[in-house]
């Protein structure tokens, strides 16, 4: 099992090396992949920081490069570089800039790969399958780049993808590690535990980015985390928003935007119940759930407050918040 993780990783090691170099000394890769980072604005200190690449669009370049060099054609479909295309190996990613992922140590684990125009026939991202080495579920993209810098300002700033993190840290923000645009799992969530017990979701200000977000509270205050969040103005991502007000800015902008995500919860909450007394109903039962969702243990104040705190918001009696957050503790005992 060991000895399988080893393997793939030496394979993409190569990958990632052949992607680079193909990036840097290659006509096709100066002229397409690395134009579309420069008018990304992305420097080229960070390029070579996340070790980016770009695979050319062709067949199999980089299919007959790895078998020439003796990778065997099992590694190499299993970490999901080469696909089989009418019985013959073929590139998965012909074409594509190539985004590396790292594991905690630093060791190359995965790979995104982008599209360079969008369009609706391809996906955009193309990722590596799960194997013996990516496990989706329990990586978080950028942690060993930012781990440092995460223990270093005790916050983490959670993003939804790759370039919003290497924005971010070309800006200089390097606590900032990416979920790839899913809800956050136990086991990223106990990752970034690791270095820091305050997590702060930075997620487009799109209804996905929202609904997203919202999905991670509930696991989170399980988890003993405390949990803020500032959504990013509409129609923008932290890589477009950060490239346009500078980095002074958009620290301001996290500083004054960001709040307990309890409170968020509630308000988008309020908004949908409106005057509706059912929905109000409805909606401080659920808020009553997710508080009773904290770990008392580790946050023994942060619940008294966040009770006085809603009942406040919501003008209802404290006393009568309690009881329900207490309900809904005994029922899941
Ligand atoms: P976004 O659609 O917000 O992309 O998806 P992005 O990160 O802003 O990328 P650019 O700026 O267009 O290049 C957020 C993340 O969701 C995952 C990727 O991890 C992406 O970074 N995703 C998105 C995929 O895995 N596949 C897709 O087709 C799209
Ligand atoms: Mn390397
Ligand atoms: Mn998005
Ligand atoms: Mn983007
Ligand atoms: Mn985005």
């Amino acid at each position: 099992q060991r000895q399988l993780a080893e393997s793939l990783h030496i394979v993409n090691e190569f990958a990632q090396e052949y992607f680079s170099h193909t990036l840097f000394e290659t006509e096709e890769g100066q002229a397409v992949g690395l134009s579309y980072f420069q008018e990304r604005g992305f420097s080229e200190d960070i390029i070579r920081k996340f070790q980016l690449g770009y695979n050319p669009d062709k067949r199999d370049a980089f299919a007959r490069a790895a078998l020439k060099k003796g990778y065997s054609i099992e590694y190499l479909q299993k970490t999901g570089l080469v696909v089989t295309r009418n019985g013959e190996p073929a590139d998965n990613y012909r074409g594509r800039v190539i985004f590396p992922v790292h594991n905690q140590t630093g060791k190359v684990i995965g790979f995104g790969a982008r599209i360079l125009k969008s369009n609706d026939r391809a996906p955009k991202y193309i990722n590596t399958p799960e194997n013996q080495l990516y496990v989706k579920s329990k990586l978080l993209y950028g942690t060993y780049f930012a781990r440092q810098a995460i223990s270093q300002a005790d916050e983490c700033l959670l993003v939804e993808g790759y370039t919003d993190v290497i924005s971010l840290h070309q800006a200089g923000i390097e606590n900032v590690v990416a979920s790839g645009g899913t809800s956050l799992t136990p086991d990223q969530l106990r990752l970034i535990k690791k270095y820091t017990g305050n997590l702060t979701i930075l997620y487009d200000g799109d209804a996905a980015g929202v609904k997203a977000a919202l999905r991670g509270l509930d696991l989170a205050l399980e988890e003993g985390l405390n949990v803020q969040l500032a959504l990013i103005p509409d129609k923008e991502d932290p890589d477009s928003y950060v490239r346009r007000i500078g980095a002074g800015a958009f620290r301001d902008f996290i500083r004054t935007h960001k709040k307990d995500f309890i409170f968020f919860k509630l308000e988008v909450s309020l908004e949908e119940a409106g005057n509706d007394p059912k929905r109000k109903s409805e909606l401080v039962n659920q808020l009553a759930e997710t508080i009773s969702r904290i770990n008392k243990t580790e946050h023994f104040t942060l619940q008294q407050d966040y009770i006085r705190q809603c009942s406040e918001i919501l003008k209802i009696d404290e006393q009568g918040l309690v009881s329900l957050v207490n309900k809904h503790l005994r029922e899941r005992l």
